[in-house]
């Protein structure tokens, strides 16, 4: 029994749901019946408007195009896109830009500056006050709608209108790369506790789609990891769709790369390929056409000239924020798929868990753990960690138990006869070795928060629209699934998603075994603690979840935070804290060391607009274009 099993009870929107804390592990079967009631119980209560009660943010601020705060919340805008990094580099003209466009931006200026659409910030302390620090941040994707002229928003429109867009202006790819990728620099907390950029630090640093990253671990020199400009399969260029990440007690930075085929196009030629990079693909299908329109300037984007780079994405990436010239290290232990995050916590033993969701509809949840311990007082000894351990994906059981499946070479299914010659093999294919393992497939996993100290695990399920309502056999990804709820996932379609709560066997993430509940669910209801959509979470010292959105919200509001407390008489009970400018996904959410400042990067404002229709002049205003932009939110 884990120690942390006690007198709390799963509860959403401020009523107590049947979800017993005694379910958790080894469930005897009068408490597997009263768990599945449960399950249904905590969607119940979403749908009959139960009420989260303490100062939200007024609804009427969460529809406008500002941030709008709970009382007693402040925020700082540290850093925003197009601010440079290096002294000698111009910042961006917003004005200038929301005026012209930026066709004429050169991409080394771009490569000099904060990048666009800041997605995950994780802050590496300079001090021992944790005032000065450095912060990695993520570049997730491009809206050129947002900053390039004659230009609609592009994941809705016809392929086509990129495809002639960037023909006539092949400079935008170049600038584009350069706007994505890591930034490292460093902020600190000024006299009047204000937080503000510090450029110019020895640490700044650009990654983009173009710096020189090494391949590591199993998959390594990999014949399907060859290609013709790296005939050694070990050097890519670049890192891509960084979502979330993490970061290491050695004090690295993990970015996970996500939706990475969006930016390779000419798909269709995949069914004419050879039969084992036909089966590389199949589950992660790559896209008729690429969203950014790529393929037509560099051919390495483009399938049917280089089919085997998108495999060389979909990893995670590990960087040493001290060592501006150490080269990212992409991690192929930890699996390709579509990476949400890279969240990790302490095993009992001394080792390095790190969890990861493959946000895509109807895939799964995964940890990997390190061989070996992590040396608390010798960060060179870690440098390599990451390349030994196993990976293991989970299986959520309808008695409310959970078993974490290791993805193994030899082990189970995972042989010669279905197609896996050495683990190689199984890192590249490991949503199909997870198929044969029979894997839960979720909605949607994004981030996830452990607690080393409890074992408690929180997992953000975003939401599935393509969940059925009944069990239905179907394909999708590339393989036959049921495609209706499960005991995890017991709502189609999942309009508002949810977030599970794990305990893993004996409070230690390292365990194979683990009980789970949902924790809260998102919910269609308009009142004070209602949220849609999680995305990114942390967790502060008090143990309450900070939660924030990216898609629908309950009312048609704007992306926001939230936060929920895990202990005690509140647990459960969503507030209401911060709502983001229109247009915009919140991201980031991770603490500084002190707890009173919590870093949150504002995504892609505006979005839904054009360059010529613009619907968001956030930060700096009427008559500027909007500028993704890291946040520091100031705790009452
Ligand atoms: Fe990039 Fe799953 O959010
Ligand atoms: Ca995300
Ligand atoms: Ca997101």
């Amino acid at each position: 029994m884990s120690k942390t099993a006690d007198h709390e009870r799963g509860r959403t929107g401020g009523s107590t749901a049947a979800i017993d804390a005694s379910s958790t592990v080894h469930l005897s079967r009068r408490t597997v019946l009263r768990g599945a009631a449960g399950l249904a119980a905590v969607f119940a209560l979403r749908q009959a408007g139960a009420v989260a009660p303490g100062p939200s943010v007024a609804l009427a601020g969460a529809r406008e195009d500002r941030i709008a705060l709970a009382p007693g919340f402040s925020h700082d805008v540290v850093i925003r896109w197009g601010d440079p990094l290096f002294p000698g580099v111009p910042g961006l003209d917003s004005a200038a830009v929301a005026r012209d466009g930026l066709l004429a931006m050169s991409p080394q200026v771009a490569a000099g500056q904060f990048g666009y659409n800041n997605d995950a910030v994780h802050y590496f302390p300079l001090d021992a006050g944790g005032s000065r620090g450095i912060v990695c941040v993520n570049h997730e994707f491009t809206n050129e709608e947002l900053f390039l002229p004659g230009l609609e928003r592009i994941e809705k429109a016809d392929p086509s209108q990129i495809a002639d867009y960037v023909r006539r202006n092949p400079q935008v790819v170049p600038l584009t790369q350069a706007m994505h990728g890591v930034s490292v620099t460093v902020i600190e907390r000024d006299r009047q506790g204000r937080w503000r950029h510090s450029p110019g630090s020895r640490v700044a640093r650009r990654v983009t789609a173009q710096t020189p990253c090494l391949l590591t671990g199993p998959a390594r020199g990999h014949p399907l990891l060859r290609t013709a400009s790296d005939p050694s399969g070990t050097t890519v260029l670049g890192t891509l769709n960084n979502c979330a990440g993490g970061q290491t007690p050695w004090g690295t930075f993990l970015t996970a790369e996500e939706n990475v085929d969006h930016y390779f196009g000419n798909g269709a030629v995949v069914g004419s390929l050879d039969p084992a990079l036909q089966e590389a693909h199949r589950r992660l299908p790559p896209r008729r056409a690429g969203i950014h329109g790529w393929e037509f300037v560099e051919p390495r984007f483009d399938l049917g000239r280089e089919p085997r780079e998108l495999l060389r994405f979909g990893w995670i990436v590990e960087i040493d924020p001290h060592d501006p010239r150490s080269p990212p290290r992409k991690r192929t232990a930890l699996g390709r798929y579509k990476h949400e995050c890279a969240a990790t916590a302490l095993t009992r033993d001394g080792r390095l868990a790190v969890y990861s969701g493959d946000d895509d509809r109807f895939e799964y949840l995964y940890k990997f753990v390190t061989r070996d311990r992590v040396h608390p007082r010798d960060r060179t000894a870690d440098r390599d960690l990451l390349d030994h351990g196993t990976l293991l994906v989970a299986r959520f059981d309808a008695d409310g138990s959970g078993r974490w499946l290791p993805l193994v070479h030899g082990q189970g299914p995972l042989t010669d006869k279905h197609g896996f010659a050495s683990q190689a093999d199984v890192v590249l294919r490991a949503r199909a070795a997870a198929d044969l393992l029979g894997a839960t497939p979720m909605d949607r996993p994004e981030d996830v928060a452990p607690d080393a100290a409890t074992g408690r695990v929180y997992v953000a399920l975003t939401g599935n629209e393509h969940r059925r309502a009944n069990s239905t056999s179907g394909r999708y990804n590339g393989r036959e699934i049921d495609l209706g709820p499960n005991a995890a996932n017991p709502v189609g379609p999942n309009a508002f998603g949810h977030v599970v709560e794990i305990e893993e066997q004996d409070a230690d993430c390292g365990a194979f075994e683990f009980g789970w509940r949902i924790f809260v669910a998102g919910g269609p209801e308009h009142h004070a603690g209602a949220f849609g959509s999680p995305d990114n979470l942390d967790l502060d010292a008090d143990g309450n979840l900070w939660i924030v959105t990216d898609g629908s919200q309950p009312g048609g509001l704007n992306n926001g935070c939230h936060v929920v407390p895990t202990r005690g008489a509140e647990r459960g009970r969503a507030r209401h804290v911060m709502s983001a400018p229109l247009g915009a996904e919140v991201c980031g959410c991770k603490f500084v060391p002190d707890g009173k400042t919590l870093l949150l990067a504002i995504q892609h404002p505006g979005e839904g607009g054009s360059l010529a229709q613009p619907r968001s002049s956030w930060p700096d205003g009427p008559g500027h274009v909007p500028r993704p932009s890291l946040v520091a939110l100031h705790l009452p």
